[in-house]
């Protein structure tokens, strides 16, 4: 999920004022140059809005000189690349990207990938299934890695669509016809219908090992040097908004939700994340703000050093 109405974000992000890092942190020698980054969109957005992904590679590029910032299109054009954020099976953009991924020479020594709201689930897929080209670093920032349940509010321009989502997910999320249709349904996670849940959810069932251990995904993602988790601290869109954080709600009911270290998940450690926590590769972010709503200072802070 992204928040379409990006223009309250692009006027913090320009009104922040002159990029002091610049003189502070000099670009890393030649045999060392500045690994890539593959940016992965939001629901709504697509690769190249000038009003969202476009300044977010364009301030990218001016804060880290020479990096090269690939920002994924799913589809052929950038409508098709918006409107797959919605109605394109994620198993299916997932494999796309992995094999352009595969056949971009620039990544092939690695990378590092940011995937803002929904992106940030997608490129979690990308790691476990796909280690070559390695990907060094993850930045989810606002991602639903516990899926939702609830799409509380809808992004601007596009809520007719949501309120058709809406109803649907309503009537069966986790009929196969809407699983293999909806991406928001892909990761749709119902507290109150767990069997179901995990049963039918051809994405995130999946790659949270719901249904069986992949030790592939476990070894994959522990390739990782980070895995970074951004959370809006007061996140209207996300619904729970811990699922940024990789918590969830209890099973069997919608009210009170559990950590990340307080689910079977992690205490099995059956994705490799608790392991991961042992070894300092988790990062927990908090922001204040609603989803998606960062200024540029906070961004170079907190996310510009993973990427150096
Ligand atoms: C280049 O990177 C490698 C591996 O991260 C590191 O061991 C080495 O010291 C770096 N060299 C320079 C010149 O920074
Ligand atoms: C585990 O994941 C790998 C990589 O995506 C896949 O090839 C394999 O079929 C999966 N195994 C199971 C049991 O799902």
């Amino acid at each position: 999920i992204s928040r379409f109405k990006m223009t309250a974000l692009l006027s913090l992000l320009l009104g922040a004022g002159p990029l002091l890092l610049l003189a502070l942190n000099p670009v890393h020698g030649s045999d060392n140059a500045t690994l890539p980054l593959v940016l992965w969109h939001g629901m709504g957005d697509s690769c190249c809005n000038p009003l969202s992904m476009g300044s977010i590679k364009k301030m990218i590029e001016e804060t880290i000189p020479g990096i090269d910032v690939l920002s994924l299109m799913i589809g052929k054009t950038v409508s098709q690349d918006t409107e797959n954020g919605f109605f394109m099976d994620v198993n299916e953009q997932v494999s796309m990207v992995c094999s352009q991924l595969a056949q971009d020479p620039k990544l092939k020594d690695g990378y590092n990938a940011m995937g803002f709201s929904q992106g940030g689930q997608f490129l979690r897929a990308v790691a476990q299934r796909c280690p070559s080209p390695p990907m060094k670093t993850l930045i989810s920032v606002g991602g639903q890695q516990q899926g939702v349940y609830g799409l509380p509010k809808c992004p601007g321009e596009s809520s007719h669509i949501c309120d058709w989502i809406r109803k649907e997910l309503n009537a069966g999320a986790y009929t196969d016809i809407v699983q293999k249709h909806l991406v928001q349904a892909q990761y749709w996670h119902d507290p109150l219908n767990d069997d179901l849940y995990k049963k039918h959810s051809l994405f995130l069932a999946d790659i949270n090992q719901e249904r069986v251990v992949n030790e592939t995904y476990k070894k994959n993602l522990q390739l990782l040097d980070k895995f970074v988790m951004v959370k809006f601290l007061q996140d209207s869109v996300v619904d729970p908004a811990d699922t940024e954080w990789f918590g969830f709600l209890k099973t069997g009911q919608a009210k009170e939700t559990e950590t990340l270290q307080e689910s079977v998940l992690y205490k099995e450690d059956r994705l490799g994340l608790a392991a991961m926590d042992a070894a300092g590769k988790l990062d927990f972010l908090g922001t204040e703000g609603d989803h998606l709503q960062f200024t540029r200072e906070w961004f170079n802070a907190k996310l510009v050093p993973y990427l150096r």
